[in-house]
Parts: structure tokens; C-alpha cells; sequence
């Protein structure tokens, strides 16, 4: 166990991404261990998925600091013993700054609902679904970055796309997009530790 990439993963919510980790990780599909599980919001769910698995858990609000840079900092000397590997922002609803990047290069990956360029931002998919409906774009879809203080910009790792289909309605829009999340962040979580394998930065 302890020869296996040490995975952090950040979330702000129901942390539906956070399981399709914590599943690949148990069956063997991703050959990784999340060794902690941030989360921002102390409601998130998806702190209760990383607790039923047995993962150790940080709740780290922005509540209470003046400054982002100076939490930026503070998290990441926090995160900083736990040696990670790698960092997946998974629905990690705040912008990372210089502060807390500085810290782990090349190591943090962000997952969008939106491809990239498109939909920045809060709410992706409910946007591009409006777009949709009227009649500016016929996909959309999900990518997984490097993240640079810029929202939900930074170098592409991998893509998926999500066609409209007809008689979509948001729900059913999201479902099948939400499904490729979970399948394009395993698959780019792998990708970027068999790179970092091969560069010898990681175990
Ligand atoms: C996902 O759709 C992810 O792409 C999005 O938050 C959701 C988290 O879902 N992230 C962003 O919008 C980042 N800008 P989950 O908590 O069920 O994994």
C-alpha cells in the first residue's frame, strides 16, 4: 500500500467524483491511494463517502481569513505532511492562488463540467444547457486541467464530449454528463501518474 501514489482529493459538495476515485482506487482501476480527503464546506457529502471508506478528512473553510492568499498558504502547509503525489479538485469550489500552487507544481488537476474555454465558472452546465436551448452550441462536455490561478484554466489533460440529445431536459442532460466525469477523471487521474511514473516523480 504505501508504495501506491498518494492522491489528495479537495471537494465542496456531494463528492459523486470523489467515489468513482475512492472506487477505482478499491478495484484496482486506478493504481493509487487518497490519503486525504479537504473539503471547504463542512455540509459537503461527500466528507461522509471519504469517512464510510476509511479516508482521513480536513475541513478547511475560508471563514474567518482575511486575506485568500494567507488560506491559500495555510492549507497548504496543512496539506504539505501528507506528501501528496497528486491533488484532484473535485468539485473544489474556490480558486486556488500562487500561494497554494507554488507549493505543489505541475500536482494539482481540476475537473470542469464544460469544455475548455467554454463555461468558466459556477453553474457550467446549467449554461451551456441554456446555450443549447438556444441554439448556440450542440455539445458541451467535461475536461480535467492543470490548474493555474486562472478559473478553470491551465494546460488540458483529457476530454470528454457530451452531445445534446433531442428532448434533453437538464436533468437528463447532467446525469449523462455527470457519468462522464466519474469515467474522465479516473482516466485522467491514471494518465497524469503513468506521465509522472515515467519521469520518475512519482512511486
Ligand atoms: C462536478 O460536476 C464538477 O465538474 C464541478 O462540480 C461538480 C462536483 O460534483 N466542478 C466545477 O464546476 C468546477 N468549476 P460532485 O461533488 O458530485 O463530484
Amino acid at each position: 500500500m504505501s508504495q501506491l501514489p498518494r492522491l489528495i482529493v479537495c471537494i465542496s459538495g456531494t463528492g459523486t467524483n470523489l467515489q468513482a476515485l475512492i472506487d477505482a482506487c478499491h478495484t484496482g482501476t486506478l493504481a493509487a491511494q487518497i490519503v486525504l480527503v479537504v473539503s471547504n464546506r463542512k455540509q459537503a457529502y461527500g466528507l461522509q463517502r471519504a469517512a464510510a471508506a476509511g479516508i482521513p478528512t480536513l475541513y478547511a473553510p475560508l471563514k474567518g481569513w482575511a486575506e485568500r492568499e494567507a488560506y491559500d498558504a495555510d492549507l497548504a502547509r496543512q496539506l504539505l505532511p501528507y506528501q501528496p503525489d497528486l491533488i484532484v479538485l473535485a468539485g473544489w469550489m474556490h480558486i486556488f492562488s500562487g500561494a497554494f500552487l507554488s507549493h505543489f507544481p505541475q500536482q494539482v488537476i481540476n475537473l470542469h463540467p464544460a469544455l475548455p474555454g467554454a463555461f468558466p465558472g459556477m453553474n457550467a452546465i446549467e449554461r451551456a444547457f441554456a446555450a443549447y436551448m438556444q441554439g448556440q452550441i450542440t455539445i458541451s462536455g467535461c475536461m480535467v486541467h492543470y490548474v493555474i490561478p486562472e478559473v478553470d484554466a491551465g494546460p488540458v489533460i483529457a476530454t470528454a464530449i457530451v452531445p445534446f440529445h433531442a428532448g434533453d431536459t437538464l436533468e437528463s442532460y447532467a446525469a449523462r454528463l455527470h457519468a462522464a466525469e466519474h469515467h474522465l477523471l479516473v482516466q485522467a487521474t491514471r494518465q497524469v501518474l503513468s506521465e509522472r511514473q515515467a519521469q520518475e516523480l512519482v512511486p
